[in-house]
């Protein structure tokens, strides 16, 4: 009986704050009240989960965080869950499994240059999370890849702006069309893991606005984000959490932001100063955090109205959620779909970029002899708030039918098991025990192994793995082959090719690696990126052909290190001054004789296209191969992009007008 009009009480409560609107809430709001409202429901969410008291709200273990319900005015409490690769929740809810489908990551995604796509797999996690009771989706991470060394790039989309921002619009439509609020993150320059808590970056205010603050600019304009994500960091000598310019007079006054403005996860700061710049919600809160405030405005009033100011913007905000929770739809979600989407998503988006003597795509029939430890163990995704409880993971492995050499097989099975040949996962502390393990280190191999694989084979396959994560960046050697890597692909490549046999390398990599020293060893190099749950499949898909490679660069791979300025700057962990300014990525080679390895945009196909230009100045892209495939057109402005499109699938004759 008890329950039931605790239920019924909720509901009238819950119609009451509907019907109420936003003033008159405030009004009717106690300080204590206020204080509650504007500080999250606490770090126990982070992994316990959090029982929401009332109002209907179902715990969602392993949620982020939460935001604080104030039964008496029937104000709900709003539940927010990473991440940009798919749900990130505890595995069972309420007894159930509650898998969620880990797409490929943020780097990969991108790497189609395919905005629709972006959006349809927006749509996708939108679902999942409404199907698991989260409001507001931590998605999408859209930080400008600053230096490859950075350990969460695997989630971020490009060293460009604008290719940053219209994809991650794109995402941000897709996630809030199933009545699930994004957040787009981390606002701003948070461009590194090292020392990210309290790193300074210093950047001019040209490259500022720029670079790194465009694709912000971008998403908010294009997709109206629900959530801005404030970051750790600090922006030219101010938290950017306590910074009055950037979330108020930039994010307001200059582009008009009418969302909300949450924290990162951050341990208590200076909350008063947090909620006098604008940072409307700190997340996750913790007690200290209101008896900050509670202190800060009893021994000075004068600051009630901006605690107002940000009680508004999170109710705006509840109002949002409870309108989305009416109208979504919450059945169980449709994870064959989306695993099927997932698989697609991939093929679509990786690249190739060599292809020697078409060495692909192969026949299906072709006895793979399958080399390199992620071949075998395929990193699906990145460490950290990133990482997805997903049901399964398809390892290539798993596919390559009566791959030869069952004793390799065996090796390496062998090999992967148990953890001591696993790199430490990236990703700080408690991130290593709670998400994802490190990759595989490469195993030494057997020249005896080698032969007797190949001898069964007619194409020899090698995976080379990295995985890289939150909370750290990645060493300089990460970005260099290991011994064993190297060593592997000289003896699999020299008995190859003894037998008039091709060697392909699939790249498994969560950033980019150094290729020039290296490359003329295979025959095919194709790019999968960390490609989710469904990758062991859509790599298949494309190394038969039943997919057309349509991926391209979302950014430089040099062929040193050094020749991206930014490297002289990065990783300090204290301060970070952004000297090359503009010279980001392939704005780095504008001025210099210099050339990269792999360019910005760069990308093979089966098949050629033409572009002719028209006199409205589209562009006519024409399919001049025999197979059917996609292409991608660019806009480039004093040689930096300005925009782009993604052809159709076109048929060997079909052409398509494509327009900026
Ligand atoms: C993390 C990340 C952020 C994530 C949040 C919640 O530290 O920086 O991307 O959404 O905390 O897990």
């Amino acid at each position: 009986m008890k329950r039931v009009l605790c239920g019924v009480f909720c509901l009238i409560c819950a119609s009451l704050a509907h019907a109420a609107d936003v003033d008159s809430l405030v009004s009717a709001l106690t300080h204590r009240e206020k204080v509650r409202l504007v500080i999250g429901g606490g770090w126990g969410s982070l992994f316990s989960g959090f029982n929401i008291p009332f109002c209907g709200k179902q715990q969602v273990p392993g949620a982020a965080g939460v935001t604080h319900a104030i039964e008496r005015l029937g104000i709900p409490s709003v539940v927010m869950a990473d991440g940009p690769a798919g749900v990130r929740i505890k595995p069972r809810q309420h007894g159930k499994t509650a898998y969620a489908t880990a797409f490929p990551v943020g780097c990969c995604l991108a790497s189609s240059w395919d905005v629709g796509l972006m959006e349809e797999v927006g749509c996708a996690l939108g679902e999942e999370a409404a199907a698991y009771g989260v409001d507001i989706l931590l998605s999408p991470g859209m930080n400008i890849m600053r230096s490859p060394l950075c350990g969460r790039n695997y989630e971020y989309y490009s060293e460009d702006p604008v290719l940053t921002g219209k994809l991650a619009a794109g995402m941000v439509r897709g996630i809030q069309s199933r009545g699930v609020g994004a957040s787009i993150k981390h606002f701003a320059c948070n461009n590194q893991e090292t020392g990210r808590m309290h790193n300074d970056s210093q950047v001019d205010s040209l490259t500022l606005f720029d670079i790194y603050l465009k694709p912000f600019e971008i998403a908010i304009r294009e997709s109206h984000p629900w959530t801005v994500m404030s970051s750790y960091n600090l922006l030219n000598g101010e938290r950017t959490q306590e910074s009055r310019w950037l979330l108020t007079d930039v994010l307001r006054r200059r582009w008009h932001y009418e969302g909300t403005v949450i924290s990162d996860w951050t341990f208590r700061r200076r909350t008063r100063r947090q909620i006098e710049a604008g940072n409307n919600l700190m997340m996750p809160g913790d007690a200290l955090q209101r008896m900050d405030l509670k202190r800060a405005f009893k021994e000075d009033a004068g600051g009630e109205n901006m605690l107002d100011t940000c009680v508004k913007r999170v109710l705006q905000l509840v109002k949002k959620v409870q309108k989305a929770r009416e109208e979504r739809s919450t059945g169980r979600p449709r994870l064959e779909e989306h695993a099927a989407l997932a698989r697609r998503a991939a093929a679509e988006s990786f690249v190739l970029l060599r292809n020697e003597g078409s060495t692909l795509p192969v026949s299906p029939d072709m006895r793979i002899a399958l080399f390199g430890a992620s071949s075998y163990d395929m990193v699906a995704g990145g460490t950290g708030s990133g990482h997805v409880n997903a049901a399964y993971k398809v390892n290539l492995s798993d596919v390559t039918g009566s791959s030869a050499g069952e004793r390799l097989k065996s090796e390496y099975r062998r090999w992967a098991k148990g953890n001591k040949h696993r790199y430490k996962a990236a990703g700080f502390g408690f991130m290593q025990k709670y998400l994802g393990r490190g990759a595989l280190r490469e195993m030494p191999l057997k020249q005896e192994w080698i032969r007797e694989a190949l001898d069964s084979a007619d194409i020899a396959v090698v995976t080379i793995g990295r995985q890289a994560g939150e909370g750290r960046d990645r060493e300089r050697s990460d970005f260099s082959l290991t011994v064993e890597e190297r060593d592997m692909l000289r003896a699999v490549s020299g008995e190859a090719h003894a037998r008039a046999m091709k060697m392909v390398v699939v790249l498994n990599v969560s950033g980019v690696i150094e290729t020039m020293s290296w490359r003329s060893l295979a025959d095919a190099i194709l790019l999968v990126w960390c490609p989710g749950q469904e990758g062991g499949n859509a790599v298949m898909d494309v190394l038969t052909g039943a997919v057309n490679p349509s991926g391209r660069l979302t950014m430089t791979w040099p062929m040193r290190l050094e020749d991206l300025p930014s490297t002289r700057n990065f990783g300090d962990g204290d301060v970070t001054r952004y000297e090359e300014r503009d010279s980001v990525g392939y704005r780095a080679y504008i001025a210099s004789e210099r050339i990269p390895a792999y360019g910005f945009g760069y990308g093979l196909s089966y098949t050629t296209f033409s572009e002719d230009t028209l006199p409205d100045g589209g562009i006519l892209v024409r399919n001049t191969g025999s197979t059917a495939g996609r292409h991608v057109v660019m806009w480039m402005n004093d040689r930096c992009l300005s925009s782009f499109r993604k052809s159709r699938l076109l048929r060997p004759g079909e052409e398509e007008v494509l327009r900026e």
